[in-house]
Parts: C-alpha cells; structure tokens; sequence
C-alpha cells in the first residue's frame, strides 16, 4: 500500500484541485493521437517529445476492443507497458477510456459489441434505421453515413461497465502503490449526432412517458445556474408530465442528456467502486449551433445541471477548445465554480500563451495540447479546419513554435509545485494578449491607453503586449507573488512595468531583478538585470525573473 492517500480531488483555499501523493499538482499534459497509445513502440518517441516540451502528464487512450477483444476476456499488456513507459520518464498519465463513444461514434466498441445488434442496439436517428445519413454541417448539403450505440442499450452499458471496471481492478492492482495514472477520462466526446435525440420505438415511448420526478425537481431546484435559455424551459414547463410538457423545445436534448449521462455514470460509477480515481468526461462543443448537429447528450455547457443530477460519479466536466474564443468557454466551463480541465486544444501559436495564461490565470487542473507530437509543424487540413484558420487573427493560423513552448514549459514545470500551492489564492495571476485588451484612454490618446494589469494589493504588474518592443501582440505573463516586495515573472513577448497599489507608500523602487532557471527544484540565476534591461523590462523571449522591489512614501 502507498503512504499517499490516491489521487483525488480536494479544496484548497476554495479552488478545487487535483492532489497526488497529497499535495495539489497541475497537469501539464499533452494528449496524444489517437492511435499512437495502442502501441508502446511508437510511444518511445512521444515521451520524448513530451519530454523537450517540459510535460509532466500525458492523456493516453486505452480502448475497449484492445483490453476486452473477447467478451470476458481482458489483456492489460497495453496499458501496463504505457505505464512502465511513463515511471521510466517521471510522468504521469490520465487514461481516456474509448469505450461506448469516441467523438459521438462507436468505432472503439469490440466486434463482438459492433456484431450483436439484437444485444447491442445502435442508435436511430431515422426511425427504424441503424446506420442512417446526417448533415454534417448546415451549409453543406451533403449526408455522412452515421451509427452509434444506443443510449437506451442496457446491456451495452453493463458490458461497457463491466470492461471499464475490469481496467479499474488492473490499474489498482498495478499502480496503487505506484500512482502514475492520476485521473481517467470515461469515454470521448459523448453524445448523439444528426439528431436531438434518438426516435427509435423505445426512445419515443420513453419521450411520451413521464419524466422521473426527482429529476425534474433537481432541475426546478438548480435553476439559478442554469443558462436563459434551459432556465425559461424548466421554469415554464409543467412541473410533472412527459419530455414535451415538462422542458418544452430544450426536451429533446435534456431527454438525451438524461440518458447519456446516466449511461456514462453507470461505466463510471462501476470503474470508481473498484478503483476511485478522479474520473472526468470530455465534451465536443456546441458553438452556439442546434442540437444534432453537435453531439447531443454529451456535457456542454447548458446541461451541466443534468449532468450534475445523472453522473455524480464524474468530477469535472472538460471541454476540447479548437474555438478561436478561448477564454469564453475557460468562462462558461468554470461558471458554477468548476475546476478548468482541458483534455484538448489546438497547436496554434496561442497554445503557449494560453498555457501560461489557464495556469495563472484560471489555476486550471490540465491543460493539454492535442496531437501535440505536431508542434511546430505545418498544420494538415484537419487542423486547418479544427483551428478555425478561416479566422481574420493571423496567430490562429500559425503552428506554435516547439522551442517557445518547450521554453515555457520548462519553467512551469519546475515551478509547478510553487505554483500550485498558490491555486485558489489571489497571488497566482496572469494576463494575456489575446485575452486581456488594452483599455483606451477616454481622451482617446493612444499614449495614455492603460495595459492589463494584475492586482496584488502591495503592487501592481502591468503588461505590454503592444508596441515597438513586441510587434507580435500574442505574449502572455504570468505573476506569483511571493510578499509584498517580491515575485516570481514567467512571461513571453510583452514588457512589464511595476508600480505600488499601497496608496501610503505611492513610490516603487526596484531592488532586484535576476533572470535565470530552474534546476531540479532550484532556483540558478544568470544575469542580474539593471540599467537598461531594467528602464525597458522586455521578455522578448521566454523568460523567468525573480523580482524585489520596496515601495515608500
Ligand atoms: C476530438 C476528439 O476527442 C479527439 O479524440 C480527436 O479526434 C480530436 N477531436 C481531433 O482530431
């Protein structure tokens, strides 16, 4: 048995974060392609890249037609080798369980699941139908062929629980003492595609019956959270009747929530009586489109509350931000007081900033590149598509430089415990170009615009990300404070002015300024800044300092 409690979830100063080993740890994570996990061989060159990128967590899928390809026959060799790969190199893992749904599909499902479609019924968006076509966006008219697994399946969902909990009982008797793997992922991308909600038989006789009563209390009683529009449904509607009577237009997709989530906790709450680790679920985003066309069921954000209700068993909802509105989903995933955990992002040149920006500014849990074996690279037209390069932002459409990111992740890594210690506090802070604009003077002289600037009582940090010194207008800075006459500096392509918050003593003088590097731990300065350096404090590149400073009347 390990000393350590396992990994799980706690509060510190009000801010829920991940402890391992029993001290608050941020996930510093890349998720691999979808493929690469399925063979440790491959995997040898991705820990390495991990490694230059200063990761100290990787996102790996294990699937269920590996571990079960027979049914009641399971093989771990896998996912044991992945973790032997990742306590050679000192990382951790948060396995992602392809199991029902893979990006709101089935295509992880064994054959032996896919075969029996008398056991294992697929979902119908067209009545009668197992595999039907769907628009896959409204401006092109053209029809996918689509299937999936039924929602409604009973027995998939035991056989998926079943499987799950047999991975659960392999990693306790494999890492509990170890603690390599820190959270699991159940499923990917849950949810139904090309439709709001199922329309088989079953389904429309479930849709016509009454809605359970205690869920329909639970939503009434929840409502305050709720967005406009799910509020105004729930309120409005009957307090018991069917689907229709009961949640109005937003039925469809709160039928199919119900029934998602409740499936996903059944995997997950079967997984966690074996073995609790954290346990979070993944979410591809609505963007503000119609039900169907996104997967319906799954956890966006408006049916967080039905989540809540159906899947007590899953900690933390996480959304794949491939948006150009970044911060806006950072907001809405954490409105209700969530921890911010993301399991995917794109590799465009925000991906830098935005790690140092989540981690300072939103003390996330993870953050995790997607693909992030591609940094650096040009993107593929996949990417192109996902990135959303149509956008007017040209960093939207630039691949991340692998030594900036390297750069700074380097520095949050050995930071790490530092920083986290800092989570929930107002000493951890950061602003970002992209995120935090400039606010114009009202008398309209550009001269006078006032940066973003991060509040730390004793003083003050401002950032400029514009300007003669920073053409590229895409750096980010984080700040912790360490007193009130000292301070850590992570930042990249913005200059920093300080000046005193404490009205008593209005003047600031700086007393020390020393860039430098973590070392195991350790803090080894290189050049004491001043002079010049210090009239125009530039990061022009990534960068940490160790400031002190005394402020006087
Ligand atoms: C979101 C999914 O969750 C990932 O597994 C992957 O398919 C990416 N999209 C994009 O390729």
């Amino acid at each position: 048995m390990s000393k350590h409690t396992i990994p799980h979830i706690a509060k510190q100063n009000g801010h829920l974060v991940l402890m391992v080993e029993d001290k608050p740890f941020i996930l510093l994570a890349g998720e691999v392609h979808n493929s690469d996990s399925s063979s440790p061989a491959y995997m040898e060159h991705i820990w390495e890249i991990a490694d230059h990128l200063g990761m100290n967590t990787l996102l790996l899928p294990v699937t269920w037609e590996m571990i079960e390809p027979e049914e009641g026959t399971f093989d771990f060799s896998v996912p044991q080798a992945l973790i032997d790969q990742s306590r050679e190199r000192g990382m951790s893992i948060v396995f992602l369980w392809f199991g029902s749904w893979k990006n709101a599909g089935c295509m992880y499902a064994p054959a032996w699941i896919k075969q029996d479609l008398r056991r294992f019924p697929r979902a119908q968006i067209v009545k009668g139908k197992n595999k039907a076509g769907r628009q896959v966006s409204p401006t092109i008219p053209v029809k996918m062929p689509y299937t999936t697994l039924s929602y409604l399946g009973t027995e998939t969902m035991q056989a998926d629980a079943k499987a799950f909990a047999a991975f659960m009982g392999f990693l306790k008797d494999y890492d509990e003492e170890r603690q390599t793997v820190v959270a699991v992922q159940v499923e990917n991308e849950t949810g139904l595609l090309g439709a709001a909600k199922e329309v088989s038989d079953e389904a429309d006789a479930l849709f016509t019956s009454e809605v359970p009563v205690d869920f329909v209390a639970y939503m009434r009683a929840h409502s305050d959270s709720m967005t406009d529009e799910i509020r105004a449904a729930v309120l409005g509607g009957r307090e018991c009747g069917n689907w229709r009577e009961v949640f109005g237009e937003t039925a469809d997709e709160l039928f199919s929530a119900y029934h998602v989530a409740k499936y996903v906790n059944t995997v997950a709450a079967a997984g966690k009586a074996v073995y609790p680790l954290p346990m979070t679920a993944n979410c591809w985003l609505d963007k503000g489109s119609e039900p169907g066309s996104y997967p319906t069921g799954g956890p966006v954000s408006k049916v967080h509350e039905a989540w809540d209700f159906c899947a007590p068993s899953i900690d933390v909802y996480c959304p794949d931000i491939y948006v150009p509105q970044f911060k806006e989903v950072c907001d809405e995933y954490t409105r209700r007081g969530g921890a911010l955990f993301i399991p995917e992002c794109a590799t465009h040149s925000y991906a830098a900033p935005r790690l140092l920006y989540t981690v300072g500014h939103f003390h996330a849990m993870c953050y995790s590149p997607f693909g992030f074996d591609d940094i650096g690279h040009p993107f593929s037209a996949q990417q192109g598509f996902l990135f959303g390069m149509d956008v007017s932002d040209p960093a939207l459409k630039t691949p991340q430089s692998f030594e900036e990111y390297a750069a700074i992740g380097h520095i949050l890594r050995e930071m790490m415990p530092m920083l986290a210690q800092a989570y929930g506090t107002n000493c951890l802070q950061a602003v970002s170009a992209e995120t935090d604009p400039v606010t114009p003077h009202p008398s309209g002289n550009p001269f006078m615009a006032i940066p973003p600037m991060m509040d730390f009582g004793a003083f003050r940090v401002s950032a400029h990300f514009q300007g003669p010194m920073n053409p590229r207008g895409d750096g980010a800075l984080l700040c912790l404070k360490i007193s009130d006459a000292e301070c850590w500096l992570v930042g990249n392509a913005c200059s920093i002015s300080l000046s005193s918050g404490d009205p008593d003593r209005p003047n600031l003088d700086l007393l020390s300024v020393e860039e430098g590097s973590f070392e195991n731990g350790a803090w080894r300065p290189g050049r004491r800044l001043n002079g010049d350096e210090t009239a125009q404090m530039n990061m022009a590149n990534p960068s940490v300092w160790h400031m002190k400073f005394f402020a006087y009347k």
